[in-house]
């Protein structure tokens, strides 16, 4: 797909058919996440691929339960000393979103639908997936072929969030 083409028609999709994921589509969407850029390449993640029925049931119930009804959960882990912080602002979130969006984008060029969770008890998680102590789980998606097409939902105008030279208000 043309880039502008799969960034329109990426939706959050909460309801996935049962059809397993082929492993080489999740293989490229992981690679995807592997080439994002990050804080002095620090490349601070980890990423669990978790199909495991019983292990999905508890990361759903981590948080959202359609979660866990998905076929496959990419969980997105990070270690927040890795790239330290800018100011005050941890640079291993701002990583992290550049992961997800890679991963998120690369899956809508695959066909296959993503949600991005940050709703969810992380230390349940942690628990669930046996990330180590010094590991922040920052973000998650259900992985899967959606069984939904959402409408998009509205998006403030470029007039509205755009200024030139000056911040305008
Ligand atoms: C940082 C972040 C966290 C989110 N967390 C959740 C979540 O916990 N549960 C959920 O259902 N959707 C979650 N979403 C999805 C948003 O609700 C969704 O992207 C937004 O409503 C726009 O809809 P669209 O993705 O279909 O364009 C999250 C999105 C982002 C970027």
């Amino acid at each position: 797909m043309e880039f502008m083409e799969v960034v329109r028609k990426r939706r959050s999709i909460r309801r996935y058919k049962p059809n397993p994921v082929p492993a080489e589509l999740i293989r490229q969407m992981l690679e995807a996440g592997r080439l994002a850029p990050s804080w002095a390449n620090t490349q601070c993640w980890h990423f669990v691929v978790v199909t495991d029925e019983e292990v999905r049931m508890k990361i759903g119930e981590a948080g959202m339960r359609f979660v866990g009804r998905a076929p496959v959960i990419i969980v997105v882990c990070a270690d927040p000393e890795k790239p330290g912080y800018k100011g005050d602002i941890p640079n291993y979130l701002v990583d992290v979103g550049i992961v997800m969006d890679h991963m998120i984008l690369a899956a809508t060029d695959l066909g296959l639908g993503t949600c991005w969770i940050g709703g969810f008890h992380e230390h349940v998680v942690k628990d669930a997936l046996g990330v180590p102590e010094n590991m922040r789980v920052v973000a998650m998606t259900p992985l899967g072929y959606a069984d939904q097409e959402p409408e998009a939902r509205p998006r403030k105008a470029l007039t509205e969030i755009v200024s030139y030279d000056r911040y305008a208000q």
